[in-house]
């Protein structure tokens, strides 16, 4: 089987576990695990931020994220298919007594006019005052697509103008990095908090981490083990985050190039792919996607109406020209 559902699925290869395996641990609750440490200061120092919460998943990352900016009974700004609105299970709203409203972007952009319009300062007692607003780079539901870090900029400026933080769902900011050449660093400027994941495109089997200002994690830190997160000797998993820094970010490219050929197959643009999610619009998304798993290739719906294919690590260029000829004779 050929698995396209997701860049979560890899599983960590030899010199991976060899890395987990020789790691030097100690107890992180205590801050005492030197290959956690050593993984927070390097990821704060990519993004340019004084500091980073090393934690289990993205989903923890952006609910502490989230909570760092805004306040029980405020409200976020996001768009309609963000991460932290449709697949967070509520949490945002249940833990953090967050709101939320969203704009509508096919591409999952930063629309800054609409952005204004809904924007609510504090108008006393009528209305939800809006404290942050969040980006998904790259956007997950829309297909992969990067946002333009000149939006990206545009919209911490209004923000800086009006009161309002900026969180950035990183989950592949490393993909958009990659398609790009923009330095994580200029990722960092335009963001008051980050969460980031070593858990997708760059391989490593569990971990996210929060990246922001001292306090920022100081008071995450806090939230982490309020909700059970706080793990012990997990400069285990730690390791696998910095193996893959250093083995797996420049590859994303090769994922782009496959997601390109795969899109192409499917009757998708290949210039509308940006790194390594193709969304192919068919009305017969569930019987395409059994059709494909009885042709040895597994992909996932995303609604009745839409096919996902994701690319990743454990996809050699071999399992995509593959997959690409059934694909194609599906579509
Ligand atoms: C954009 C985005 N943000 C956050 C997450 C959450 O990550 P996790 O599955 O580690 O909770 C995901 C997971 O796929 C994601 O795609």
């Amino acid at each position: 089987m050929i698995d396209l559902r997701s860049d979560t699925l890899t599983r960590p290869g030899e010199p991976m576990r060899l890395a987990m395996a020789r790691a030097e641990v100690g107890d992180d609750v205590y801050g005492e695990d030197p290959t956690v440490r050593r993984l927070e200061e390097r990821v704060a120092g990519l993004f340019g931020h004084e500091a980073a919460l090393f934690m289990p998943t993205g989903s923890m990352a952006n609910v502490l994220a989230v909570r760092s900016l805004v306040a029980p009974g405020q409200e976020v700004l996001c768009e309609s298919r963000a991460h932290i609105a449709r697949a967070e299970l509520g949490a945002h709203g249940a833990y953090s007594g967050v709101t939320m409203r969203t704009w509508i972007h096919e591409r999952g952009q930063v629309d800054l006019p609409v952005i204004e319009s809904l924007f609510a300062p504090d108008m006393g007692p009528f209305f939800v005052p809006t404290a942050a607003i969040s980006v998904e780079n790259t956007h997950n539901f829309a297909g992969g697509a990067v946002l333009p870090i000149d939006d990206l900029r545009a919209l911490r400026s209004f923000a800086g103008a009006a009161g309002a933080r900026v969180h950035m769902d990183g989950a592949r900011v490393w993909n958009a990095h990659v398609a790009t050449g923009v330095p994580l660093a200029e990722y960092g400027a335009v963001a008051h908090v980050l969460a980031v994941c070593l858990s997708k495109g760059l391989g490593a089997p569990v971990g996210s981490l929060l990246v922001g200002t001292a306090d920022t994690v100081a008071e995450a830190r806090v939230w982490r083990k309020r909700m059970g997160g706080g793990m012990r000797q997990v400069g285990i998993l730690a390791a696998a985050g910095l193996y893959a820094l250093d083995h797996h970010v420049e590859r994303l490219a090769e994922d782009h190039a496959h997601a390109r050929l795969l899109a192409e197959a499917c009757g998708v643009d290949p210039a509308s792919v940006d790194t390594n999610i193709v969304v192919v619009p068919r009305s017969d998304a569930g019987e395409f996607v059994a059709a494909a798993r009885d042709a040895g290739v597994l992909v996932a719906t995303v609604g009745p109406t839409a096919v996902r294919l994701v690319t990743h690590l454990d996809i050699t260029r071999d399992d995509a020209e593959k997959a690409a000829a059934v694909l194609a004779r599906l579509a």
